[in-house]
């Protein structure tokens, strides 16, 4: 994955990705619009970009800002968290069928059902998650705050914890603090496992390894850093290190590449058939969408407003317990 945009033309359409580009900038300022966009989209999508950024940044950027419309290239819950804190901002996404299956992979009759076994608990909710789930939630939190949120709940509190069960019990490990996990998972991390990741850190001696919370407890035991997309970025920009093996989706590469160009980025193995472990729905973000959502003024993203004031709480929450 390379920042040359002449080397990119899925998704080009018609237009060239200059003019498409030069396109957006114009959109952009006669809409007054916010393009936000998450480390996994495409580096054409995070060029265009005004902030590019971890769930948790984007949603306080959503939350923060004097434009019009927000445009949001991520996956339908980013998109929807923004719509939930601006109700009278338009909020439009280059295609409303780039899902998160770890989202949807947690129904809220189920979840009822789930919650309903542990009636004092308290329910922390991962930002992966559809509006329902956040309704029926008490905090949401993100990989980038989950740690700094649990530590905030009284010792002996049962909390249940979901829908991602890899980082779920990433935290239960790192707290000593057991906690009621849904069983969820992301399929982008999830793939990673101890085998390969070893034979990647054998082949590269000096590097470090790095991953996302999302991956398996066998992956992460062995890794020198874990953290959220943003903190993995930071550490590498930090790290003395020259050298990293990041697990996690390779989009982040390129922001790492263009932070330490002078440092060496290996995109983690998933198996040898298929070596890079990529999320699907974030690539479905193309440029030529991205123009088309500005210029239709659709897809647009809506709410039913008793929905979105239930799911409001435990956004607002997190942002309360997480000060910038
Ligand atoms: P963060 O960028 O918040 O670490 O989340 C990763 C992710 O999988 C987003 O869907
Ligand atoms: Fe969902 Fe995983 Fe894709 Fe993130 S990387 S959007 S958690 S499927």
């Amino acid at each position: 994955m390379t920042g040359d945009l002449t080397s990119i033309t899925a998704g080009a359409g018609d237009h060239s990705l200059e003019e498409l580009i030069q396109r957006i900038r114009v959109l952009k300022k006669d809409m007054n619009a916010l393009i936000l966009a998450h480390y996994y989209t495409v580096p054409e999508i995070q060029q265009v970009a005004d902030i590019v950024g971890d769930s948790l940044a984007l949603a306080r950027a959503a939350e923060n800002n004097d434009a019009a419309v927000i445009v949001f290239a991520g996956v339908y819950f980013m998109a929807e968290t923004a719509k939930i804190l601006n109700p009278d901002k338009q909020v439009l996404m280059p295609d409303t069928y780039a899902g998160c299956p770890l989202a949807d992979s947690c129904p809220a009759e189920e979840f009822m059902k789930f919650k309903q076994q542990y009636p004092g608990a308290i329910v922390v909710t991962y930002i992966n998650s559809t509006a329902d789930i956040k309704a029926l939630s008490d905090i949401t939190c993100t990989s980038s705050n989950a740690e700094q949120i649990i530590r905030q709940i009284p010792e002996g509190q049962q909390i249940i914890f979901g829908p991602d069960r890899n980082l779920g019990s990433y935290i239960s490990r790192k707290l000593g603090r057991n906690m009621i996990l849904w069983q969820g998972y992301c399929y982008v991390h999830d793939a990673f496992s101890e085998r390969y990741i070893l034979k990647a850190c054998q082949e590269y001696p000096g590097a470090e390894l790095i991953a996302h919370p999302e991956c398996r407890e066998e992956v992460l035991r062995h890794a020198a850093f874990t953290g959220s997309t943003k903190a993995l970025l930071d550490y590498t920009v930090s790290s003395s290190a020259d050298q990293f093996i990041v697990a996690t989706e390779p989009g982040i590469l390129y922001e790492m590449r263009k932070r330490s160009p002078q440092k060496k980025f290996i995109p983690a193995p998933k198996d040898p058939e298929n070596p890079f472990s990529v999320c699907t729905q974030m690539k479905q973000n193309t440029l030529e969408k991205l123009y088309q959502c500005m210029l239709n003024r659709k897809p647009e993203i809506n709410i039913d407003e008793t929905l979105r004031l239930a799911s409001l709480d435990s956004i607002r929450k997190m942002l309360a317990m997480t000060p910038v």
